[in-house]
């Protein structure tokens, strides 16, 4: 990694705890998880990708703060902080889009907002799904199977990321297939 490499994660790791770690410890350890499982996997992705990938683990549970909380919904939240205060434009898409978000706002009234920040089908956008959905609250690692059931259980059969399920649950499962594939290649 070059120095500007290690700053924009160490930046995002910086944001991240000021953010997250008093309001939501669990949730704090589930990010600190993210972030470990993204270097972990970090191979999947083009070298060039890979402190995006990291910064983007750090960062993608930050709209859940109280603090720069704007529609409730946690993605978008996080995507517009980003966006405000001049974050990577491809940075601030993955955290808006990360773990299927671009299911759910349709049922929650943002898609016009959602459809400002552009999806990127890629390794990288995979990468950081995957490892979000390998880490559940508290930072515990988990099965994607698992972690979809859990993540259901918690938020309520009526919460709108149940609800999106229809179209999330195939995508998440088809992540997770094509992270599993490039991990065993090597590749
Ligand atoms: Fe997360």
């Amino acid at each position: 990694m070059t120095p500007n490499d290690r700053e924009l994660v160490s930046a995002a790791r910086r944001l991240a705890k000021r953010l997250l770690r008093k309001p939501f410890l669990e949730r704090w350890l589930h990010t600190q998880g993210v972030a470990h499982r993204a270097e972990e996997i970090a191979p999947v992705v083009p070298r060039g990708d890979r402190p995006l990938l990291v910064s983007a683990a750090w960062l993608h549970d930050i709209g859940y703060s109280p603090i720069i909380r704007r529609t409730g919904f946690h993605p978008l939240d996080g995507a517009l902080y980003l966006r405000d205060k001049g974050w990577d434009p491809r940075l601030v898409a993955l955290v808006a889009h990360h773990s299927g978000a671009r299911f759910v706002p349709v049922e929650r009234g943002f898609a016009d907002q959602m459809a400002e920040f552009v999806f990127e089908d890629s390794p990288l956008s995979d990468a950081l799904t995957y490892a979000d959905q390998t880490v559940g609250p508290g930072g515990r690692r988990m099965t994607v199977p698992y972690r979809i059931a859990e993540a259901i259980a918690r938020h309520g059969p009526d919460s709108p990321n149940a609800r999106a399920r229809v179209d999330r649950v195939p995508y998440l499962l088809a992540v997770a297939d094509r992270v599993e594939q490039r991990l065993v290649k090597g590749d």
